[in-house]
C-alpha cells in the first residue's frame, strides 16, 4: 500500500482522508472562534489580501474549493453579483454545513457541494476563478487536485492558493514555539482538542515551501505563477494562470 504524510506521522494514503476528516469534524463548530484566536485575528487580513488580488468582477464564474466555513465565497458573491455565480465546495459535511448556515445568516443562498478537490463534479473550463485557501495542505495527492483546478478553469483563469508556506529565517524559532505549544495549548483551553491543533502545526511543516509549491503549479498546467509572502512568508499566495 502506498503510504503519505498525516502531520509527522507516516499512514497508508487510503487512511490520510478519513483523518483528516477526523480532524475537521471535530474542530467545525469552533473553527471561527479559534482560527481568530489562533492567528490574532491575521487571518481575515490574509483572506482580504487574497479577495482583493481575486479582483473579482460582477458575472464572473468562482469556485471555492475546500470553503469551509465560507469567508472567501462570501466575499466573492458579494462582487460576482446576481450575474456571477460562486459555488463553495469542501469534502467534510460539518464544515459545509456551518459555511452554508454563516452565508444564509448573511443573506447568501449560495449553490454548495460535498467534494474531494482530487474529483471535481465540474465540467473542463467552467470558472474564471479557483481559489483553496488553507485546504491544499491536507489533501492527499496535491497534483491531483491542481490538476483538477486546473481542467474547471477556462485558459486565462486565475488559480489563487492560499496557505500556510515557510517564514522567514528570523521568525521560525519564535514561529516553532507558537505552532508547537501555544496552539495545542489554546485548541485544549478552548475546542477541547490538542491533537487537531498539533497537526495542523505538523501539516504546514510538512507542507511544500514557496518554491517547490510554485513549481508543482506550474507542473499541473499554469503558465505563470506569482507569489506573495504575507506575514514575512507564514502565510503565501500563490496565483497561477492556466495555459
Ligand atoms: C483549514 S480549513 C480551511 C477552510 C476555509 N477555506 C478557510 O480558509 O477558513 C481546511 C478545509 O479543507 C477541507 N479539505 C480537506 N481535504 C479536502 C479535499 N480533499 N477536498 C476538499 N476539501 C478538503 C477540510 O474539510 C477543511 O474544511
Amino acid at each position: 500500500m502506498t503510504q503519505t504524510h498525516f502531520g509527522y506521522q507516516t499512514v497508508d494514503e487510503t487512511d490520510k482522508a478519513r483523518r483528516v476528516r477526523g480532524v475537521f469534524d471535530s474542530v467545525a463548530s469552533r473553527y471561527d472562534i479559534m482560527n481568530d484566536v489562533l492567528s490574532m485575528g491575521l487571518h481575515r487580513a490574509w483572506k482580504a489580501y487574497a479577495v482583493a488580488v481575486a479582483d473579482v468582477q460582477p458575472g464572473m464564474q468562482v469556485l471555492d474549493i475546500a470553503g469551509g466555513t465560507g469567508d472567501l465565497a462570501r466575499a466573492f458573491a458579494q462582487r460576482a453579483g446576481v450575474q456571477g455565480r460562486v459555488v463553495l465546495t469542501d469534502i467534510n459535511e460539518a464544515m459545509l454545513r456551518t459555511g452554508r448556515d454563516r452565508l444564509l445568516d448573511a443573506g447568501l443562498l449560495l449553490p454548495t457541494a460535498a467534494c474531494d478537490a482530487e474529483q471535481l463534479p465540474f465540467a473542463d473550463a467552467s470558472f474564471d476563478l479557483v481559489s483553496v485557501a488553507f485546504g491544499l495542505r491536507n489533501m492527499t495527492h496535491k497534483e491531483a487536485a491542481l490538476s483538477e483546478m486546473a481542467r474547471v478553469l477556462r485558459p486565462g483563469g486565475r488559480l489563487l492558493v492560499l496557505e500556510f508556506s515557510r517564514p522567514a529565517p528570523p521568525l521560525r524559532k519564535a514561529y516553532d514555539w507558537y505552532s508547537f505549544t501555544f496552539m495545542p495549548a489554546m485548541g485544549k483551553l478552548i475546542a477541547g482538542d490538542a491533537e487537531s491543533y498539533r497537526y495542523l502545526a505538523e501539516s504546514i511543516r510538512m507542507h511544500p515551501d514557496q518554491a517547490m509549491l510554485k513549481t508543482m503549479l506550474q507542473a499541473c498546467g499554469f503558465a505563470h505563477v506569482d507569489v506573495h509572502n504575507l506575514a514575512g512568508g507564514i502565510v503565501a499566495l500563490h496565483v497561477g494562470v492556466k495555459c
